[in-house]
């Protein structure tokens, strides 16, 4: 008798820390009833519906306003069926806490008013809590789960990483080249140590921060410091301000995707800075890629977003080559290799979905 419940008490324990979402189970590598899949930018503007508010409010406001943000995050879940929820804001917001100017201008994307220039700049950032600055999106991320919870789609919440960041900071907007960006690393290396400390302590406690709101998984988008450096130039420069990020947020108790682009290079190093699943760009074969990182670690992706505009046919071959290549290993989340382009015909996005889920469900 003591025996059976000793087996029953261990059971229901197992039960409330295995999550149930398909999402969730792969992230920890566990099999799943199916291929969990969600899709980078699901939310914007190749949505009629996000156009139509956007015209209404500018990217900002609809970031800032929590039922807004609400609202967009929702979009292309009710729409598709995905199986997870990215909450509707962008890496950038967090800058104008630590005393930049930020701003989106159509047609030139962000633009930073005053970049960083010298290192008293870099000095006279501010590293100011998440819950002061950038409570808009916390509100948010509250309102998803609330309306999320009961139809079991977990909510995901997101930060830039250090390089990615002080890449906005340096340039005052997206760069081709990073040549100022690099300048300054490579003139000021002690200065450039104070700005990527103090962009990854802020970001850690934003994305910690968030997990406490309610975020159910976080990703860590490091969207350029593979496409601006070398390998080496990446372990010195970079590598150390990842790795103390992800130590960080690994306290948050969620799991934690490393999504660190243009890194094929460097795969392993990039991987190995931290995070429990590591976001894989369209460059590599996924096969290939998730051999690179170690088949004990959960991946996430890897269409190549271009695949969205090719006609169904085409799209459907790649969506069978990224799923063989998968071959059913538990820990695969579906994804695209980088975001969806505002040229995504909506009903693509909705056979996509369909296509995984039919294919992969037990
Ligand atoms: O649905 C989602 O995926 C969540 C929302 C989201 C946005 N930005 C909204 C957004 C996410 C996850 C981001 C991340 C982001 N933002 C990254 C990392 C991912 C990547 O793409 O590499 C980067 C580098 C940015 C910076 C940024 N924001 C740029 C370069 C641009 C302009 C280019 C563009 O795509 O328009 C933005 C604007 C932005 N962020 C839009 C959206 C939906 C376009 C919005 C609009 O004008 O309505």
């Amino acid at each position: 008798m003591a025996e059976s419940s000793g087996v029953t008490a261990a059971a229901s324990a197992a039960a409330e820390t295995e999550p149930t979402q398909p999402f969730l189970r792969a992230c920890r590598g566990l099999p799943a009833d199916r291929t969990p899949v969600w899709l980078l930018r699901q939310a914007g503007r190749y949505l009629p519906e996000y156009r139509a508010l956007r015209e209404r409010h500018s990217l900002l406001e609809l970031i800032r306003t929590p039922e807004l943000a609400t609202e967009v995050t929702l979009m292309p879940v009710n729409e598709f069926g995905l199986d997870a929820a990215i909450v509707f804001s962008d890496i950038l917001p967090p800058l104008v806490g630590m005393g930049l100017d930020l701003d989106f201008v159509k047609g030139d994307g962000p633009q930073i008013g005053s970049p960083i220039a010298s290192t008293r700049d870099v000095d006279l950032l501010g590293t100011p809590p998440a819950e002061e600055t950038m409570s808009g999106t916390l509100e948010a991320i509250r309102l998803v789960r609330a309306e999320l919870e009961p139809r079991g789609v977990p909510v995901i919440g997101f930060a830039g990483a250090p390089f990615t960041l002080a890449s906005y900071a340096i340039e005052g907007g997206t760069s081709k080249d990073f040549t100022r960006t690099k300048a300054f690393m490579l003139s000021e290396p002690a200065a450039w140590k104070r700005l990527l400390t103090k962009l990854a302590t802020v970001q850690a406690d934003y994305l910690l921060a968030q997990a406490r709101a309610g975020a159910q998984a976080l990703q860590v988008f490091d969207s350029w410091a593979g496409r601006a450096l070398g390998r080496e130039d990446y372990l010195r420069y970079v590598a150390p301000h990842n790795r103390e990020l992800f130590a960080a947020v690994a306290r948050a108790g969620v799991p934690v995707i490393n999504f660190s682009l243009g890194v094929s290079a460097y795969l392993a190093e990039a991987a190995a800075c931290g995070g429990d699943v590591v976001g894989l760009d369209w460059q590599l074969p996924l096969d290939e890629a998730w051999r690179r990182v170690g088949f004990e670690r959960p991946v996430q992706g890897n269409l190549d977003p271009a695949s969205l505009l090719a006609p169904w046919r085409e799209l459907r071959a790649r969506i069978d080559d990224v799923l063989d290549r998968a071959d059913g290993r538990p820990g695969h989340v579906f994804n695209v290799g980088h975001g969806l382009v505002p040229q995504t015909p909506v009903d693509n996005v909705r056979r996509l979905v369909e296509h995984v889920h039919e294919r992969t469900s037990a």
